[in-house]
């Protein structure tokens, strides 16, 4: 029984879902078959296939490859169901990007009523929505397979400087107009880092922050720091591994340890790493179970570890000054220097009050470091004080509390 919990914690680990809520989506006999990494799911079908045309919505997909070789599926849907207009040059384009360990089929896991997906594309937008490199849908390359290390040896760093350029070149080209960009979680990182490279600004309108992850180092959560501690002790353990599949032999081991410490309560790792969500919906976490959890590459983990013990944003630390001179050319990894995101950007931010993961004092940290100088037309914060993370792409309520004021936004941006 414990294992099991172990593990359906894991896909917990960045996202903050209600535990008790998982228990039923897996029993003994699975989990002591662990060898079979692929979840049996009653859809295992695409987000197109299983999402979208559920609800009478278009929905097309397109290869992107990046330009280190990854072929990265995009999907679009293009309008609402009922709307018969063929002509998208009054649709301003958006392009949605998921967080870790999900893909794109985050975006429309509620009906038409409640998804961030289904609420665009009914208010008149053209909705893009990635899936990064290693999720289900994007595991293809031109020269390398899953199996070759090569293919994991990434970061964040290469979402930010070749997925998210890739996928909004090519919404941009298509549409020929410039992207509203969403992104949750590690989309946030991704374009902030971006941003604070003075990339990308030619092809992005806006930028929608939902429980934005840059600076980690002050979260409440003991879990996410231990889990930190455990991938840095042991880098190039971890290292050697490359798939990070959260249902697979390398999650285990990471929990086997974690759970090992008295001070974490592993029955109950909601709280103890993501803060209780308010408001999710049961047959909206049960479809999200449908898609999830997608592999990422331990090489992104450590990374993400790397930000929770060093406070600062910089690229990924090869673990000593000659591997460092290597890559940079520098003994140290170069920072990300996120003041320098020019103030006319428009910004939608939007945080929780009960998320450990983009948690408060991050949070106020990295709006001291962008809200400073920022046009005050040009940026917008909504604060939800009972929100964790999964409550942005999921609660009942986002809708009015955050959808609304977001397409507001955009009309004015
Ligand atoms: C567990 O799953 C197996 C196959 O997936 C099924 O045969 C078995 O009845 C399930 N056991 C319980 C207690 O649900
Ligand atoms: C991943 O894709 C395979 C088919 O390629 C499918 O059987 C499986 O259910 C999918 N898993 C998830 C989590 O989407
Ligand atoms: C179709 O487009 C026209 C403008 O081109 C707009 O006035 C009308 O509301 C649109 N219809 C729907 C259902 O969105
Ligand atoms: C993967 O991409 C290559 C081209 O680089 C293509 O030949 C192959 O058919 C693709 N495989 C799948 C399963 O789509
Ligand atoms: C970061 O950018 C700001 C604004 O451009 C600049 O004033 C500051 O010196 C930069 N910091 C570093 C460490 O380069
Ligand atoms: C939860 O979802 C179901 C079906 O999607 C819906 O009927 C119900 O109203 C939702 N509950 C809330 C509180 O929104």
């Amino acid at each position: 029984m414990a294992r099991i919990l172990y593990l359906i914690n894991l896909v917990v680990l960045f996202l903050g879902f209600n535990l008790h809520r998982a228990l039923s989506w897996r029993n003994q006999s699975y989990m002591n078959d662990i060898a079979d990494r692929c979840a049996p799911s009653p859809h295992p079908l695409s987000m197109c296939q299983s999402r979208a045309a559920a609800f009478g919505y278009p929905c097309e997909e397109y290869k992107v490859t990046t330009e280190d070789g990854y072929i990265l599926s995009l999907k679009r849907i293009p309008h609402g169901p009922h709307d018969s207009n063929t002509s998208t040059e009054m649709r301003p384009p958006v392009l949605l990007f998921h967080g870790l360990m999900v893909d794109g089929a985050t975006w429309v896991m509620s009906t038409p009523k409640q998804s961030l997906g289904f609420i665009l594309a009914d208010n008149g937008f053209d909705v893009w929505i990635a899936n990064s490199r290693g999720t289900n849908s994007s595991r293809n390359h031109t020269s390398l397979s899953t199996k070759d290390p090569a293919y994991w040896e990434w970061s964040w760093d290469e979402l930010a400087s070749y997925d998210l350029p890739a996928v909004l070149q090519f919404a941009y080209d298509h549409t020929g107009e410039k992207i509203h960009y969403i992104g949750h979680s590690l989309g946030t990182l991704m374009i902030l880092a971006a941003f604070s490279e003075h990339k990308l600004l030619d092809v992005v309108r806006s930028a929608v922050l939902l429980c934005p992850i840059a600076y980690l180092s002050r979260t409440k959560s003991k879990l996410l720091k231990l889990a930190a501690h455990i991938f840095l002790a042991e880098t190039v353990h971890w290292l050697g591994f490359h798939e990070f599949n959260p249902v697979g032999p390398v999650a285990h081991e990471v929990l086997s340890q974690i759970c090992g410490d008295p001070e974490i309560n592993c029955y109950d790792l909601f709280s103890a790493v993501a803060g209780p969500d308010c408001c999710l919906n049961t047959s909206t976490f049960c479809a999200f179970l449908e898609h999830a959890p997608q592999s990422t590459s331990v090489r992104n983990l450590v990374h993400l570890s790397q930000l929770v013990r060093n406070g600062g944003v910089s690229r990924f630390d090869y673990g000593n000054a000659k591997n460092n001179m290597k890559h940079y050319n520098q003994p140290r990894p170069p920072p990300y220097n996120l003041s320098s995101i020019p103030n006319h950007v428009p910004i939608f931010l939007t945080h929780g009050g009960e998320d450990y993961l983009g948690d408060v004092p991050d949070t106020r940290h990295l709006l001291r470091t962008l809200v400073k100088k920022h046009n005050s037309d040009s940026i917008e914060v909504i604060y939800v004080p009972d929100y964790a993370h999964a409550d942005f792409i999921m609660a009942y309520n986002a809708p009015e509390l955050i959808y609304g004021p977001m397409v507001d936004f955009f009309k004015r941006h």
